[in-house]
């Protein structure tokens, strides 16, 4: 069992929750190594996420996803920044679970669709009515973000205030 020193903080939400920024600032601020399931994902297979979800569909993505995320549930000491479908598989969360910390960075649709407008591009948000499919897969994901050992209030906040809650939550 990893200890409270070395064990990896897990970083869990939906898209636009403020995962990928508030992994950086811990890192800086803990001098910890930032993995990011996405971009490994990305170096794994040399092509974007919406290239991925484009040419190799869903499934494909998720598969790929499971194999990283049990590569990462092997390592000490790391910020781990989950991309948002993580957690619709219990084996990702038992296997980030065996040496790490799980966070859920929790916030309403209406703060999460501001969010995503000003950042990268995420396919299954490539839809008429963003909002809409936000609020659709947020309400069938929840119940598996509640799962987290710390849930965390991410709404209005700054991207300084989530990582200070983060480390006040961890007593770091
Ligand atoms: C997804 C979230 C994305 C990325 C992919 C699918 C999801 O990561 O993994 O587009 O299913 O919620 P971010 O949460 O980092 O945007």
């Amino acid at each position: 069992m990893a200890s409270k020193e070395n064990k990896n903080i897990i970083l869990l939400g939906f898209m636009g929750s403020g995962k990928s920024c508030t992994s950086q600032k811990l890192g800086d601020l803990l001098k910890r190594e930032v993995v990011s399931t996405d971009k490994l994902i990305e170096q794994k297979e040399g092509k974007t996420i919406a290239d991925i979800f484009k040419e190799k569909g869903e499934a494909y993505f998720r598969q790929l996803e499971r194999e990283i995320v049990s590569t990462i549930s092997s390592q000490r000491n790391r910020i781990v920044d989950c991309g948002g479908g993580v957690v619709a598989d219990p084996v990702n969360i038992e296997a980030l679970r065996k040496n790490g910390t799980l966070i859920y960075l929790s916030a309403s649709p209406e703060f999460l669709y501001k969010n995503i407008q000003r950042t990268k591009k995420r396919p299954l948000l490539n839809v008429e009515n963003p909002l809409a499919k936000i609020r659709e897969l947020l309400a069938q994901r929840e119940k598996f973000y509640q799962k987290a050992d710390i849930i965390l209030d991410t709404n209005n906040k700054t991207i300084d205030e989530i990582a200070g809650d983060v480390l006040r939550a961890l007593k770091l």
